[in-house]
């Protein structure tokens, strides 16, 4: 298959590209497209085929559901069997926007889309690009992270066709996208709202909307026995090629103890990469060190994380190293996904 690219920046959308876009998922095909956390891999959420097709073209077990994105709020009638008032509430304070809502599902979703759950997971995300390409769609488009299976999420168009060209019908080039981890994920369907995915909208925000709400145990630490209650996070995502080890402690013992080690692995020949803050970066002696951004800013470091993991992977490096994060705020979501990327492997200094 050849793949079409095709341009559309968040400010000056292209609405001819954005139309056949639109045209293709209206016709079963696959298009990926930028929003504002990771770009989709979008096909018609009401298809049964397209979301095999989204299954295949990842390389994704079919048991894991996939987000269904609307473009206006009213279009989740269609998906669910009943809104909630907690539905509407969150919908008030962060829609459009990063978070996606696990809701009982209608009839009119197939279980090709929800993974074989009775359950479906709505988003309508806020990039103009996204919503346009949703509504040329024809409002309803299931697109989970636009990467292969096993890969960081994607957040540029380069990292997509890495992943995908040859694959899918188009990608929609929006550029780097702004928040760089995939949406917060709410599920409403138990007694209490509980956090499947930590993201952008933290647990303190949904707090002061909802009242109280729960956490799936499993987000920041490997418990034993338990499953995460999203699917997806069970398996080892965001896993860059090199095995991850993160190091965590007071500055000056965490870089003291990242070279000791970096030496080692270097000694016996292994290729070695160290994820640094601005104010460590020039403390570190390994093949490649990447600036992730300054410590204090979450949104630096969220937004940079899997371009580090995937050009980590593109100097085929063997060994990595991480300082961990503070885990307040959106730092929430970012050690969820570093611990995930390491397999849970910290050194504790
Ligand atoms: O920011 C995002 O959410 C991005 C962009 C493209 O919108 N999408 C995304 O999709 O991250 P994906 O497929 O990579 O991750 C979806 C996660 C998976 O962990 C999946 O198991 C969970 O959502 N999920 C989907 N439907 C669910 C359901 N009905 N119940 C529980 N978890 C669900
Ligand atoms: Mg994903």
């Amino acid at each position: 298959m050849k793949t079409r690219y095709i341009r559309s920046d968040a400010d000056t959308p292209n609405e001819e590209g954005i139309r056949q876009a639109g045209g293709i998922i209206r016709a079963g095909g696959l298009v990926a497209f930028p929003t504002e956390t990771v770009y989709g891999l979008g096909g018609d959420a009401l298809n049964k085929e397209s979301s095999r097709k989204i299954y295949e073209a990842k390389g994704r077990p079919s048991d894991n559901p996939l987000i269904v994105h609307i473009c206006r709020f009213s279009d989740m009638e269609k998906l669910v069997e009943r809104i909630p008032q907690a539905a509407y509430d969150l919908a008030e304070a962060f829609w459009p926007g990063p978070l996606t809502m696990i809701l009982p599902k209608s009839d009119a979703v197939p279980y090709e889309t929800t993974g074989g759950l009775d359950t479906v997971a709505v988003r309508f995300p806020s990039h103009p690009a996204a919503r346009a390409f949703i509504e040329a769609a024809g409002g309803y488009v299931a697109a989970p992270s636009a990467n292969r299976s096993g890969r960081p999420s994607p957040t540029t168009a380069k990292y997509v066709a890495e992943d995908m060209d040859g694959r899918i019908d188009m990608i929609i080039d929006g550029g780097e996208v702004g928040i760089g981890l995939e949406s917060t994920i709410v599920d409403l369907t138990g007694e209490m709202p509980m956090i499947l995915r930590p993201g952008y909208i933290t647990q303190e925000m949904l707090q002061n909307v909802l009242g109280e709400i729960a956490a799936d145990k499993t987000m920041l630490k490997e418990a034993a026995g338990a499953r995460p209650k999203a699917p997806g996070m069970k398996y080892r995502h965001y896993a860059p090629k090199g095995v991850l080890t993160i190091v965590e402690g007071n500055r000056d013992a965490v870089t003291q103890k990242i070279n000791e080690l970096a030496a080692q692995a270097s000694a016996a020949g292994e290729k070695v990469g160290v994820i640094a803050t601005r104010e460590t970066v020039d403390a570190y002696h390994a093949d490649c060190v990447k600036n992730i951004g300054p410590r204090a800013d979450e949104a630096a470091i969220a937004h940079n994380l899997y371009a580090v993991l995937r050009e980590f992977d593109d100097e085929e490096l063997t060994v990595l190293f991480s300082e961990a994060f503070d885990t307040a705020g959106m730092g929430q979501a970012i050690m969820n996904r570093l611990l995930k990327a390491a397999g849970h492997r910290v050194i504790r200094v």
